[in-house]
């Protein structure tokens, strides 16, 4: 007689407890965490991140932007795999949650399939993207971008973060050194993409909801603001004269706040999250400010009215002060749509175990924007403390992050069928 099948199980104490080891590899003191890509801290995680990988016998493959692929074999080796992962750099002074979950979720998920001896028809694939995050290259999803072919390799080389250091540097100097353009994935590579996630707003704990299944991902788009006046004395210049890119920067900033305020839906948002400089000294008038602006809305055409209705404003500004306004694109991405491929999967998972869900927006973009791209591709979220992320005290509970990773793994099954 053989013995049943282990139930499948998630280890919620394994699971937490690497969540806060790997925050312990950190640019930033506890609580805060800041990973940001190919520094030291990154790189560490990364080596911490595949030793777990060898030891869940995972087969890891790397390409040249440094995304990582850690493949769990299925009995049809020639089937398109199902995939899941996230990311693991963080923003300056971040939380530990967002990203990790759904990276160390997703290993979790495969252990607790390979602990309750479930064998994939199709591979089981665990997907550790580089630069979710736009804090070194001024640009998001850096290599869900590449590998979805939504950025030519081409595009990604004229990147330079502000140590001066371009990517093409960055990336070699972490060991990535393959030709860029060989990150690309063919159509049909995988069968499915899903990724667990932190909410990052307050809706599911709020409405007392354990899970949420998301139906589409907002419009992102970000650029840069270049201001330029004219500096000089600050003692000897008097003020009817002066052309000072600041002065210009500040009303900028609260026209972008009222055009983004007066879009028509609470659904638009507007962040100045960087404020540049030049030359930055106490006693020299600020001849040269670059700002950065992020710009998403739900709604892809209220998004672009708003950015032409803010570019209208700082013209405006810039007018009146003598100053040159001057805009720059650095991203401006559709939304995505999910596939019912993944939400009905999920949503039989969560079934499956009793588990409530909402259907969801997700404001935050994720490389699932771009994974949507190239395959049918849906995202589970689990409550945020308060809505908390980007920040240190970001905060989701143990029991709900084993929650979702319980549902990954029932859903990772499914798809694998
Ligand atoms: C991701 O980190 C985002 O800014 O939405
Ligand atoms: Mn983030
Ligand atoms: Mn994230």
């Amino acid at each position: 007689m053989t013995a049943a099948p282990a139930p499948l199980a998630i280890d919620a104490q394994r699971l937490q407890s690497e969540i806060d080891a790997i925050a312990q590899i950190s640019e930033a003191a506890p609580p805060a965490v800041t990973r940001i890509i190919f520094s030291e801290a990154d790189q560490k995680a990364r080596a911490w991140l595949r030793a777990k990988c060898t030891e869940a016998k995972l087969t890891i493959r790397e390409d040249a932007i440094g995304n990582m692929f850690a493949r769990w074999q299925g009995a049809d080796a020639n089937a398109p795999a199902v995939a899941t992962g996230s990311h693991i750099d963080a923003i300056p002074n971040a939380g530990k949650y967002d990203g990790v979950v759904g990276v160390l979720g997703g290993l979790e998920a495969i252990r607790a399939l390979q602990r309750a001896s479930f064998r994939p028809s199709r591979s089981i694939e665990l997907l550790l993207f580089t630069s979710e995050e736009p804090t070194r290259f001024g640009i998001g999803c850096l290599g869900s971008r590449l590998l979805s072919g939504t950025m030519e390799a081409s595009a990604a080389q004229q990147l330079t973060g502000a140590d001066g250091k371009s990517l093409d540097q960055a990336r070699h100097a972490a060991g990535f050194t393959g030709n860029l353009a060989t990150s690309v994935l063919k159509p049909n590579h995988y069968y499915a993409f899903v990724e667990l996630h932190i909410e990052q707003g307050p809706l599911l704990e709020q409405a007392e909801v354990p899970l949420g299944i998301v139906e589409s991902i907002a419009a992102p788009a970000s650029f840069e603001i270049i201001l330029e006046g004219s500096g000089g004395h600050a003692g000897s210049t008097l003020m009817p004269v002066r052309k000072d890119a600041l002065c210009a920067a500040a009303e900028v900033i609260l026209a972008i706040e009222n055009a983004t305020k007066n879009s028509g839906s609470t659904d638009t948002v507007a962040t100045v999250g960087i404020c540049n400089v030049f030359p930055g000294a106490v006693n020299s008038i600020p001849s040269r400010v670059r700002l950065t602006l992020d710009l998403r809305d739900t709604d892809l055409a209220r998004r672009d009215q708003t950015f032409r209705d803010i570019r209208r404003s700082a013209e405006r500004v810039g007018q009146k002060r003598g100053i040159a306004v001057e805009f720059i694109t650095i991203n401006a991405d559709s939304p995505a749509t999910c596939s019912p491929v993944v939400t009905d999967a999920l949503t039989r998972a969560c079934a499956k175990h009793n588990l409530p869900f909402q259907k969801m927006v997700s404001r935050a973009y994720h490389d699932s924007l771009f994974m949507s791209r190239i395959a049918p591709t849906a995202m589970l979220f689990i409550p945020s403390h308060k809505g908390y992320s980007h920040r240190p005290d970001e905060y989701s509970s143990r029991e709900d992050i084993a929650r979702g990773a319980l549902v990954l793994a029932e859903t990772l099954a499914d798809l694998s069928r």
